[in-house]
């Protein structure tokens, strides 16, 4: 059959489809206006320059993506459409080529609420004051890099910090007494570092940490304000530490898991009373003495414990969950006996 189409007709269509093809060009370029505000802009390209333009940050090329809410490892606050998030996970190659020091630059994206440089060897230097500016992070990780100098007391600034891990870095001096003044913080890690000195007499006045501060160097007794709080989660293993650590349980405690392995501590654990809570306890490599509680034997939600390698004696107490832990939980002790180690 022979076709019915004119050469208006087929005129008349092309027109349809052109004009049709005009309004969906226009259309998707109003919806996808850019978001991106000029100053937030600005600064991560200032940010890629001083990381010396690594190939992980290539997307950070307006000529590439004009909206830098669309930038990799980026993202942007959908009311204000200002960055929120800058999340940088290095390792296995793509934190590739990224080097050098946070720059101060950082400080001037005032509405980030997440900053995470992370598994990034190369960089280095110390952790730059420009931080103190960004009142509204919540969230800081600066973790897994070759980064030196103290823990700085202005991380205090940060009102509204919730999470902060500066573990596996190579920082040195002290731990500032100032963190306690954070109101809102649930976690503090900085562990696997080299910090030295005592624990800070910390006294938090808002809500109660979970707290990591093992594998450093820091020495001294635990400060009696440690045994006012309820700490969840408390890690101080791989430590120079010493003392008494009694007043740190009670049956009045909600904690949950401690670790104060590999330390130097030294009291008797015969009358210690455990909380209801204890889901694990770690004492091993001290030099504790007396013998284990009969009390262990009532805690219900007891998963793990391991008093090797202490001077505890005596029967290891029959009942709850004391059997069911492997035989090197208990050994290398004065002269604890009974199951799982040998008869007394
Ligand atoms: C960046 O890293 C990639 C792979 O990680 C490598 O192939 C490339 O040579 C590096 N470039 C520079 C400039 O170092
Ligand atoms: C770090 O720097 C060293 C020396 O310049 C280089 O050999 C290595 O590949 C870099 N690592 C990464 C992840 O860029
Ligand atoms: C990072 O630290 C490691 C371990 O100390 C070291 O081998 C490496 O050279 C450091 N890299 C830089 C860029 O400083
Ligand atoms: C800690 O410092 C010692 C020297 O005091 C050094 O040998 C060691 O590599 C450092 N470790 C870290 C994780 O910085
Ligand atoms: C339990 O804690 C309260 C304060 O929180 C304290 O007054 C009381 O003496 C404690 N009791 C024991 C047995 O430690
Ligand atoms: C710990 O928390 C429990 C339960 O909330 C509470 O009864 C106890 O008084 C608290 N103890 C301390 C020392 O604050
Ligand atoms: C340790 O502290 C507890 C109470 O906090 C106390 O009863 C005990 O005598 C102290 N000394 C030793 C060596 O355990
Ligand atoms: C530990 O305390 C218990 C109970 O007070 C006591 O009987 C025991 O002799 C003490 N052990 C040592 C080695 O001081
Ligand atoms: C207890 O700790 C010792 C020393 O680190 C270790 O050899 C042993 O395997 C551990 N046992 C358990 C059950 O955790």
């Amino acid at each position: 059959m022979k076709s019915t189409t004119t050469p208006t007709t087929t005129l008349l269509s092309t027109t349809l489809t052109l004009s049709l093809l005009l309004f969906l060009s226009l259309l998707t370029r109003s919806l996808s206006a850019e978001r991106c505000h000029p100053h937030d802009k600005k600064v991560l390209l200032q940010i890629k320059q001083s990381f010396n333009n690594p190939y992980f940050l290539a997307s950070w090329n307006p000529t590439i993506t004009n909206d830098c809410c669309d930038w990799y490892v980026v993202e942007c606050d959908h009311a204000t459409n200002r960055i929120n998030s800058l999340t940088l996970f290095g390792g296995f190659q793509r934190g590739g080529n990224l080097s050098g020091q946070i720059p101060a630059a950082i400080g001037d994206l005032p509405f980030l609420e997440t900053l995470i440089l992370h598994k990034l060897e190369n960089l280095t230097g110390t952790i730059p004051t420009a931080i103190a500016k960004l009142s509204r992070l919540k969230t800081l990780w600066l973790s897994w890099t070759n980064l030196t100098g103290p823990v700085p007391s202005f991380l205090s600034q940060l009102k509204n910090l919730e999470f902060l891990d500066l573990s596996f870095n190579y920082l040195t001096g002290s731990i500032p007494m100032e963190l306690s003044l954070l109101q809102n913080i649930v976690g503090i890690s900085l562990d696997r570092n080299n910090l030295t000195g005592p624990i800070p007499d910390w006294r938090f006045t808002g809500n109660v940490p979970g707290i990591d501060l093992s594998h450093n160097k820091l020495t001294g007794s635990i400060p009696k304000s440690f045994g006012y709080y309820n700490y969840t989660r408390i890690d101080f293993s791989r430590n120079m530490l010493s003392g008494n650590l009694s007043f740190m349980f009670g049956s009045n405690k909600t904690t949950q898991i401690f670790d104060f392995s590999r330390n130097m501590f030294e009291f008797n654990l015969s009358n210690v009373v455990f909380p209801a809570s204890l889901l694990s306890l770690n004492l091993n490599h001290n030099k504790i003495f007396g013998s284990l509680p009969v009390g262990l034997t009532a805690l219900n939600n007891f998963q793990f414990l391991n008093v090797s390698y202490n001077r505890l004696c005596g029967k290891i107490p029959t009942g709850g969950k004391l059997q069911s832990f492997d035989a090197t939980a208990y050994f290398h002790n004065r002269c604890l006996c009974g199951a799982p180690l040998t008869a007394c």
